[in-house]
């Protein structure tokens, strides 16, 4: 494959991580998709199946506060927010962001920029439902376990986690980096404990499967 037949997606990452920046690159390629001469592969029009068939089971709604993060475009938050949780949704990519404002103007989402590896301490503790679907595979192994412990202190007592992702099956240069069984372990801690982990066909891939797993973080019983 030449320069000129090299996907977006893989030279911006390529440059990015080789300059030791392993965010670097979305912000660009979200830049170059708004311009018209790049894509973004993930975008989708319709929320992920693995999301939705999960979220349509779940008596959750109103008062409940959701976050999805590396929410793009926002199809998925929009979803989200659809079941009638209070939604937040970030990415570190301020185009992206603007393109999830373009695209849903009326949208009842709360759109923000903010990168998963430092996020806001107002974050910290304050959602019963957060919605991780891709973005911890997206990122380089290096930082694999403070996106991850990162993710889980956005928890409240009693919350809800659900993580997506591509599973590992042989080493491969990424992006992206699919996750194995000890890395979905890895969200689990003394508090947050997982309730279900599938293996679940792709509809998109045939043949490829994902994560779908369930975690919980235990309420706080403390005796007042
Ligand atoms: C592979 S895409 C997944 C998008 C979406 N979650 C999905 O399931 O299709 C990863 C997304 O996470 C965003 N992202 C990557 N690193 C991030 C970080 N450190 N903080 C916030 N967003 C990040 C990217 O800009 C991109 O939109």
């Amino acid at each position: 494959m030449t320069d000129a037949q090299t996907p977006a997606d893989r030279r911006l990452a390529a440059e990015s991580l080789a300059a030791n920046d392993p965010t670097g690159w979305f912000e660009p390629l979200y830049a170059e998709a708004a311009a018209g001469t790049s894509v973004v592969p993930w975008d989708r029009a319709e929320p992920n199946p693995l999301l939705a068939d999960w979220l349509r089971d779940r008596a959750l709604g109103s008062g409940v506060r959701g976050l999805v993060i590396g929410c793009g475009y926002g199809t998925d938050a929009e979803f989200v927010a659809a079941q009638g949780i209070r939604t937040t949704a970030f990415d570190i990519s301020p185009t992206a962001i603007r393109g999830a404002r373009a695209r849903f103007p009326h949208s009842p989402v709360t759109y923000k920029v903010a990168d998963l590896l430092r996020p806001p301490a107002t974050w910290l503790g304050a959602f019963d439902l957060v919605v991780e679907s891709i973005t911890v595979q997206s990122l380089p192994p290096e930082v694999r376990a403070t996106a991850i412990a990162n993710i889980r202190e956005f928890l409240a007592p009693g919350a809800t986690l659900l993580v997506i992702a591509d599973i590992s099956t042989v080493p491969a240069p990424g992006p992206p980096w699919p996750l194995t069984a000890a890395d979905i372990d890895s969200f689990a801690d003394a508090d947050v404990t997982p309730v279900r982990v599938e293996r679940l066909p792709r509809a998109d891939v045939p043949g490829l499967h994902r994560w779908r797993a369930e975690f919980h973080r235990a309420a706080d019983n403390a005796p007042i």
